[in-house]
């Protein structure tokens, strides 16, 4: 990223867990309807969007909502973390459509409701490891993107899967002016077998309720064995193409940032260590505690097997 070191969250910006955890568990039937329903009415958002727990989650201690929506990264509303709350209110969020091209057999501009309406919404709580050195836990509701990517049937020609978010200057500060950090649109690729993994999803919620619009309203990608910069957000196109496809972050720096992004705590950035993280919340400043970041974010059991035989440090 280009800012070197985060600023810490004050501890005035941290209020108490909420009482989320209590949530029953819904039919795969049931949570379909409150996906459908979830994107019609504000209301019953909220009250529907309760979704099914996965066994692939993490019992670890969640990162409070008001830090996971006060501290982000989204730079088309700005480059401090404070900035995308303050300005994706913004964004408009519907209606909304995501095309799907490239290598299929069946190509499809889906709306949102399209998207949401066979799929069972399940809370995933995982880890998100940032780049930066700073990572959180947290309760995302979505489906995997492999049942999306099945409705359109991939032809054997596809190997990878190119991500664009939408370009909207109008909506979006950081995409308007004289100082512009990134080439729009912001762009991130997955290889095929990594996008149909169990564990890549899409997101259209998180803390039992839609995404906030500074998280990737409506819909966003979380990979979580891999630095947060892959976890594209407001996705608006989807591609599947023979060719390892540019990346936002790659293409500014590219011996940087490279394709995979996988969190490797063996290989450092080029200007700092990846060796640990500090888990926001725990402790700020001086006080901030640091502990060892975990090879693939902990995910290792589960995906270390879809690099066997790759040389990890140059695919970085
Ligand atoms: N997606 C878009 N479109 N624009 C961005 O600037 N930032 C990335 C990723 N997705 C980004 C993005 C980075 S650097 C991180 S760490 C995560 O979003 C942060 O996600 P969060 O704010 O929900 O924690």
């Amino acid at each position: 990223m280009l800012i070197r070191k985060p600023p810490d969250i004050p501890a005035s910006e941290i209020t108490p867990l909420n009482t989320y955890l209590r949530r029953r568990d819904l039919l795969a039937r049931g949570a379909a309807l409150a996906a459908l329903a979830a994107v019609s009415s504000r209301s019953t958002r909220a009250a529907l969007l309760e979704a099914k727990k996965s066994p692939f989650s993490t019992n670890e201690t969640q990162t409070r909502q008001a830090d996971a929506t006060s501290y982000n990264n989204f730079y088309e509303f700005g480059t401090d973390k404070a900035d995308p709350a303050a300005n994706a209110g913004s964004l408009k969020i519907a209606p909304w459509s995501v095309k799907i091209d490239g290598l299929v057999a069946k190509p499809a501009t889906y709306t949102l409701e399209d998207i949401l309406k066979p799929v069972a919404l399940e809370e995933r709580i995982y880890r998100l490891r940032c780049v930066e050195g700073w990572s959180m836990v947290i309760p995302w509701i979505g489906f995997p993107l492999a049942e999306l990517l099945a409705r359109v049937e991939p032809l054997g020609s596809a190997k990878y899967v190119a991500f664009e978010t939408l370009v909207r200057p109008d909506e979006m500060p950081g995409q308007r002016g004289l100082f512009q950090p990134l080439p729009w649109p912001y762009r991130e690729g997955l290889r095929l077998d990594e996008a149909m993994h169990p564990l890549t999803i899409l997101a259209t919620g998180m803390y039992g309720a839609t995404l906030p619009n500074q998280n990737g309203a409506p819909l966003r990608l979380v990979v979580p064995w891999k630095y947060g910069f892959k976890s594209i957000k407001s996705i608006v196109r989807i591609s599947l193409v023979e060719k390892q496809p540019p990346t936002t972050w790659q293409a500014l720096q590219d011996e940087e940032y490279g394709f995979y992004s996988n969190v490797n705590p063996e290989v450092d950035h080029p200007r700092w260590s990846q060796a640990t993280e500090r888990r926001i919340g725990e402790g700020s400043g001086l006080f901030a505690k640091r502990r060892p970041t975990l090879m693939f974010n902990g995910y290792g059991d589960q995906v270390a097997q879809l690099y066997a035989g790759l040389d990890l440090r140059a695919n970085f």
